[in-house]
């Protein structure tokens, strides 16, 4: 069978062998050779948005960690997750984790859920995040703490991990026969969706009330909001054009404005979406079959899916900033159609399939519309995304993106869950734990997939010793046998 090595981070010995390799690829990135530290380091710079001064320039973004409680709420592991976000240096945290607007919106029976309940709850949380932050650090005063709200739509599984209850837009011809949604399937009425706008509104209206300084409105990887901006197909008032495809966002966004003044708002969105993939029969990931134009794709090239059309994405964050929300994260693509998009990685998630392309592909697909995003919207504050495949390189790379306008936060994801001390051990000047590094083995993905809690199973002690690993471990070992 026929297997695609590349090679990995770890083999570059130096810089120079790192940025051969980039350019072997053709692949223009910037990379600081020297790395500083705080405060002559671009990653140290504060800034102030709304009032509020965020420290530096890391911020954590939203993971879950399917470990919520049955009615919602955050468990011990999920306080321990946040506790180490706050821990991490960082100071914008994008967010914690994806949490439910309502029940029958969650990604899985794990999933966090606000509600009148359980703000206490939350408050708990975001307090455990905070002080932890306090005890290390001497204060909170330059550090922003928001909450991701989202409705998880097609990929709604609120009462088993194995059993889809999507809620769709519209119809569309390759997810729809991935999950076995047949052509007669009902497509959430315009009723429903205004439902779900107040859903949206009343979450912002618990974080606020949980201390949360603002709410991430999510639009990205596949979930109802990032569906809502590819529902070309949809008639009425929410699909079709770009004005109807952007109207629940809109509306949610001016509502929270409108009746929650003390909040602020921020969109985390992909702002281009290629094509699903899948498993070739060699392992590798290959583009699905298709003629023709392709028109189910926000910021996807119709006449090219393999390829990221921005025009949308511009069009987009022109649209909030005239609403008034400038703090803005970009990601890309869908963790359960296209993830080598999404988050890039060398080892497939157990769903996922080897990468069609080395993943630094991908790492530079995303840092470059960033960077062209940012050049067209100076005003807007924009948040960077899939900087963790860098491993050895990150800080470099981070620096320089930083210093040279690509992006004005460096997003850190899976980085976070095997290393969250990464932030403060660049600012502070000590050198990088590479044994602690996220080496992309995908564990973090593969175990929810399979119901199991989200964590860095092969790094973080707190996993690799729990029950859990074991039952991940007998897991990939029959999938291993199965190929
Ligand atoms: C286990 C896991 C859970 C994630 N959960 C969320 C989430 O709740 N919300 C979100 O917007 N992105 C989520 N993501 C995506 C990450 O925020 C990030 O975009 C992605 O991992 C790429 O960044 P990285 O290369 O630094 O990991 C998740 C990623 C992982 C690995
Ligand atoms: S399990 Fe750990 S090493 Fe693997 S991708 Fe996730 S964070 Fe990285």
């Amino acid at each position: 069978m026929e297997q695609i090595r590349y090679p990995r981070i770890a083999s570059f010995k130096s810089v120079e062998s790192f940025l051969e390799h980039l350019h072997s690829l053709g692949l223009d990135l910037p990379v600081d050779r020297a790395m500083e530290s705080a405060p002559a380091s671009p990653l140290a710079l504060p800034v102030m948005w709304r009032g509020n001064l965020i420290g530096n320039r890391f911020c954590i973004l939203p993971m879950e960690g399917w470990d919520g409680t049955a009615d919602g709420s955050p468990s011990e592991k999920t306080s321990r997750r946040w506790l180490r976000f706050g821990q991490s240096g960082a100071k914008l945290i994008w967010g914690g984790e994806a949490t439910a607007v309502s029940r029958d919106g969650r990604a899985n029976p794990r999933q966090l859920w606000i509600h009148k309940g359980n703000v206490k709850e939350f408050a708990r949380l975001r307090a455990a995040l905070v002080d932890g932050h306090r005890a290390r650090f001497g204060t909170t005063a330059d550090l922003l703490v928001g909450l991701q709200i989202t409705h998880s739509g097609r990929f709604s599984r609120p009462e088993s991990h194995d059993r889809p209850e999507p809620k769709i837009l519209y119809h569309h011809p390759i997810l729809d026969r991935r999950l076995s949604i047949p052509p007669g399937y009902p497509v959430l009425s315009d009723d429903e969706i205004r439902m779900i706008r107040d859903q949206f509104v009343e979450a912002a209206r618990l974080a606020r009330d949980a201390g949360f300084s603002f709410v991430d409105v999510k639009h990205c990887h596949g979930y109802l909001g990032h569906e809502f901006l590819s529902a070309f197909d949809r008639p009425g008032p929410y699909g079709g054009s770009f004005e109807n495809r952007t109207r629940f966002l809109r509306e949610v966004v001016e509502e929270i404005q409108t009746s929650i003044p003390d909040l602020n708002v921020a969109v985390r969105f992909s702002a281009f979406d290629l094509i699903p993939y899948q498993k070739a029969a060699n392992g590798r990931g290959t583009p699905e079959p298709w003629d023709g134009l392709y028109q189910h794709g926000f910021g996807c090239d119709a006449r090219d899916p393999l390829q990221p059309d921005l025009a949308e994405a511009r069009k987009l964050i022109a649209t909030l900033a005239e609403l008034g929300v400038d703090l803005v994260c970009v990601s890309a693509g869908s963790p359960y159609y296209n993830p080598h998009v999404q988050r890039p990685a060398l080892f497939p998630p157990s769903d996922g399939y080897d990468p069609p392309e080395d993943p630094l592909v991908g790492v530079a697909r995303q840092l470059l519309a960033t960077a062209e995003l940012k050049r067209s919207h100076e005003g807007i504050l924009i948040v960077g995304s899939a900087y963790s495949y860098l491993q050895e390189y990150l800080p470099h790379v981070a620096q320089a993106a930083v210093r040279h306008g690509w992006t004005d936060f460096v997003g850190l994801g899976r980085v976070a869950l095997s290393y969250p001390g990464l932030p403060a051990d660049l600012l502070e000047g000590r050198p990088v734990r590479t044994a602690l590094l996220c080496r992309t083995f995908s564990d973090c993905t593969t175990a929810p997939r399979h119901g199991l809690p989200s964590g860095c199973y092969p790094l973080d002690d707190y996993y690799r010793k729990s029950p859990e690993a074991a039952q991940l471990r007998e897991i990939k070992k029959l999938r291993a046998s199965n190929r």
